[in-house]
C-alpha cells in the first residue's frame, strides 16, 4: 500500500511524531519481558570475546554511531574507533583479529558504508549491522543483523530512523556490558526499565511542538546558527545542525560546548543564534558557563535541558525548552525530537521543500 502523509503536512513531519511508537516497535524486539533483560537475535559468537569496535556510517547514522560510542565505552568500558565510512577505508585502519566492526545505516545501501563493510569482512572483523531495511545489501551481508524498526522513512532527511538506531545501540551497549561483566542483572534490569519510558519521554518531548514552531521565526531569519553539546550530548548538537543545513539551508555548525571558546565563539554576535543541549548532571553547570560566555557577547541562546530551575538558568535567554527528566542513556533520544522539530519548523518558515531537499539524496548509493 502506498504510504500516506495522513493529516500531516509533510512526510517528515510525520516520521517525527512517529518516533514514540516506531522506537516502542523497535524495542520490544530487543527486551525480554519476563526478566527485564535485553535479548539480541541468534547467532553463533561470543560477544564477551570482542576486544574492540569499530564502528563506520554516514550522515545522520554516524552521529547515532557517536553516540554509541560514548555508551559502549561507559557501560561496557570497550575501546572504540569511529569514522564516517568514505574516509575509513582510505586511511588503512588498523583490524586486528577479535575485532567486531558495526554498521549503521537507515537504507543499507549506502555505497561508502558498504564498501567499508566488505572492506572489514576482508580483514576479518566480524560484522554487525544496524540497519532499517531488512532486505539490504548491508543486511544480506551482516553476521549479526540488528534490525530497527522504524518502518519506511520517506523524508529525505532522516529522524526516525535514528532514534530507533540510538534505541537498537543503547540495548546492545547493556548487551555488551553485561557480557563483559561491567554490569550486574540488576543494573540490566535497571535500564531496561528506563528504556522502556522511552516512548513515553519523546511523547513528553513532542508536546513542545507549538512552542518551537514560533521559536522557528525567531531563528528563521539567521545565516548561521550554533549548536553546542558535550559528552554524549554532543553528537545531538551535530545532529541538530546537520538537520537545520540539510533542510533549512542556513548554515549551522555542532561544537562541543567546552571547545568553543578555540573558534566558533568569535562568530558570536547578536545574529547568531545558539541552541545548548544541557541535560542535568555533572556536566550541567559548564554547560551554563559555557553559555554565559556567549550571552555576554550579545548571543542569542534557546536552552534546551531538564534541569532544576530552568527558568532561572535560562534567564536571559531567547528561549527554553524544557525537557523530561530521564535516564543518561535515553537522552540523546529525547534531545534528538526538539532539534529535529527545530530544524523542521524553521524550514517550514523558510518555505523550503522539506520532504525532498534541494541536492540531497535519500539513499547514496555512489561513492
Ligand atoms: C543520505 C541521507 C541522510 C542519511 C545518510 C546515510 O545523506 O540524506 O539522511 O543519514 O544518507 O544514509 P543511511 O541510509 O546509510 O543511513
Amino acid at each position: 500500500a502506498a504510504i500516506e502523509k495522513g493529516h500531516f503536512r509533510h512526510f517528515m513531519q510525520k516520521e517525527i511524531f512517529e518516533q514514540p511508537t516506531v522506537v516502542a516497535q523497535t524495542l520490544r524486539s530487543y527486551i525480554r519481558r519476563v526478566d527485564q533483560s535485553v535479548a539480541l537475535p541468534q547467532f553463533d559468537f561470543d560477544l564477551s570475546q570482542i576486544r574492540r569496535v569499530t564502528i563506520v556510517a554516514c550522515g545522520t547514522s554516524y552521529y547515532a554511531g557517536l553516540v554509541a560510542k560514548y555508551w559502549f565505552e561507559q557501560f561496557a568500558r570497550l575501546p572504540v574507533d569511529i569514522d564516517v565510512a568514505s574516509e575509513f577505508r582510505y586511511r588503512d585502519p588498523v583490524l586486528e583479529p577479535g575485532g567486531l566492526a558495526l554498521f549503521i545505516s537507515q537504507s543499507g545501501e549506502t555505497a561508502d558504508t558498504l564498501a567499508a563493510l566488505r572492506h572489514c569482512k576482508e580483514h576479518g572483523q566480524t560484522i554487525a549491522v544496524v540497519v532499517n531495511v531488512p532486505t539490504s545489501s548491508m543486511a544480506r551481508e551482516a553476521d549479526l543483523l540488528l534490525p530497527t524498526h522504524a518502518g519506511p522513512e520517506i523524508g529525505v532527511a532522516s529522524t526516525k530512523a535514528f532514534t530507533c538506531q540510538l534505541a537498537v545501540l543503547a540495548a546492545l551497549a547493556a548487551h555488551l556490558a553485561v557480557k563483559r561483566g561491567r554490569m550486574s542483572r540488576e543494573e540490566e534490569r535497571d535500564l531496561v526499565d528506563q528504556l522502556v519510558e522511552t516512548p513515553a519521554a519523546l511523547n513528553a518531548a513532542l508536546a513542545h511542538d507549538d512552542e518551537i514552531a514560533a521559536m522557528a521565526h525567531l531563528i528563521a531569519p539567521a545565516r548561521d546558527v550554533l549548536y553546542l553539546g558535550r559528552g554524549q550530548d554532543y553528537p545531538l548538537a551535530l545532529e541538530g545542525a546537520l538537520k537545520l543545513k540539510e533542510i533549512s539551508y542556513i548554515h549551522a555548525e555542532g561544537y562541543a560546548s567546552g571547545e568553543m571558546k578555540h573558534g566558533p565563539i568569535a562568530l558570536i554576535d547578536e545574529a547568531v543564534p545558539v541552541i545548548v543541549l544541557a541535560p542535568s548532571g555533572p556536566l550541567f553547570e559548564k554547560t551554563v558557563s559555557n553559555m554565559q560566555e556567549v550571552r555576554a557577547r550579545g548571543g542569542k541562546v534557546v536552552l534546551i535541558s531538564d534541569a532544576e530551575g530552568l527558568a532561572e538558568a535560562g534567564e536571559g535567554c531567547l528561549a527554553t525548552i524544557e525537557m523530561p527528566k530521564v535516564h543518561p542513556l535515553i537522552a540523546p533520544l529525547v534531545y534528538a525530537v526538539p532539534v529535529q522539530l527545530l530544524a523542521y519548523h524553521v524550514a517550514c518558515v523558510k518555505g523550503t521543500d522539506v520532504d525532498q531537499p534541494r541536492n540531497l539524496a535519500k539513499s547514496v548509493t555512489v561513492e
